[in-house]
């Protein structure tokens, strides 16, 4: 089922789409941004509860420069070092918005971008947003234009797709940025949910700026070897320097979440840096009151020939796709 609700904001008509299934599961997102804003799904009581924490307001999402709620996050998502890159022998210097660095493309994230409804399709529960990045848009190359879909499946599959095409060689890689709380929102910590991540290697960083050092490292002997399930909270404050960035999922609700993705990798961000955000319903998020598994590519790995590359090849349609399937556990 579809329905649609316009919001004016001061600032622009902003359309809401929530998307629901016979189980009971549903989803609400918006064309500002391609935004995430609430993801519902019944608990091991049948309770109702908002897995996906995000601002009590619209006007809130434009200026989501800082926690990334829900976000659609592109054309980058996480670090470029020194915000600089090279493709074929030419330089670009995109917005530096963390010290030297950029971060998650800078501050005129697509985030902030009203996107164009590109289809709806009611009989597939499926939503497409468009958005046309010009060359020169965050100072990267070529004409892009991306179209980010969400479905919602009968299966209980929040299936949200990315199409890519340029005219140039650019960077792509795209993610969603929603903070999950499978007991509910407003739920407090995630630091006792379950988690179970098939990665069997992480990139470690040079430095507290977050830049891989380029280095593939095993998970196993590390606090990062989640291989087999356990509590985000476990090993979270082991004195191990990667630990700061990373850990994630389930306990109380009985909220099952699995990801799939064909994209090579996932940063797990544990809402570390999340600080009394004001958000829905009058809730305060704190410290790892939601985290995200922002399948991507490597980061900063435009600048790292060995890491899998990011390169979105001129004139050839790209697809990337990342499935998160609720359930109870
Ligand atoms: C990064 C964090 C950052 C957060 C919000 C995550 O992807 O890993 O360092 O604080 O996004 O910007």
């Amino acid at each position: 089922m579809l329905e649609t609700q316009q919001i004016d904001t001061s600032k622009d008509t902003v359309t809401n789409i929530t998307l629901s299934n016979k189980s009971h599961t549903s989803i609400t997102v918006s064309n500002l941004g391609a935004t995430l804003l609430s993801f519902k799904t019944p608990d091991k009581k049948s309770k109702l509860q908002d897995i996906v924490i995000g601002f009590g307001s619209i006007e809130d999402y434009f200026n989501n420069t800082d926690t990334y709620f829900g976000a659609s996050v592109g054309r980058v998502a996480n670090r470029t070092e020194n915000a600089r890159f090279s493709i074929n022998g030419e330089t670009f210097q995109i917005g530096q918005n963390e010290g030297n660095n950029n971060l998650h493309s800078g501050p005129d994230g697509y985030q902030l971008h009203l996107w164009k409804i590109n289809s709806l399709d009611e009989s597939n529960n499926q939503i497409s947003f468009k958005l046309d990045s010009p060359e020169g848009d965050q100072g990267y190359p070529g004409n892009l234009t991306l179209k980010v879909s969400y479905q919602l499946t009968e299966k209980n599959e929040l299936k949200i797709g990315y199409k890519a095409i340029s005219d140039k060689d650019t960077p792509l890689s795209p993610t969603n940025h929603s903070y999950s709380n499978l007991n509910g929102h407003a739920s407090g910590s995630i630091e006792n949910h379950q988690l179970q991540l098939q990665a069997s290697t992480y990139t470690p960083i040079k430095d507290s700026e977050s830049i891989p050092t380029g280095e593939i490292a095993d998970v196993g002997g590390t606090p990062f070897d989640s291989r087999t399930s356990k509590t985000i909270g476990c090993d979270i404050e082991q004195d191990f320097e990667q630990l700061q960035l990373a850990t994630a999922i389930g306990d109380k609700s009985g909220i099952k979440l699995e990801t799939f993705t064909n994209l090579p990798g996932v940063q797990f961000y544990t809402g570390n840096f999340l600080n009394n955000h004001p958000g829905k319903f009058q809730v305060s998020y704190g410290k790892r009151h939601g985290f995200c598994l922002e399948t991507q590519f490597f980061p900063n790995a435009i600048n790292t020939p060995h890491f899998s590359s990011s390169i979105l090849k001129a004139s050839t349609p790209t697809t990337y796709q990342t499935i998160y399937k609720v359930g109870t556990a």
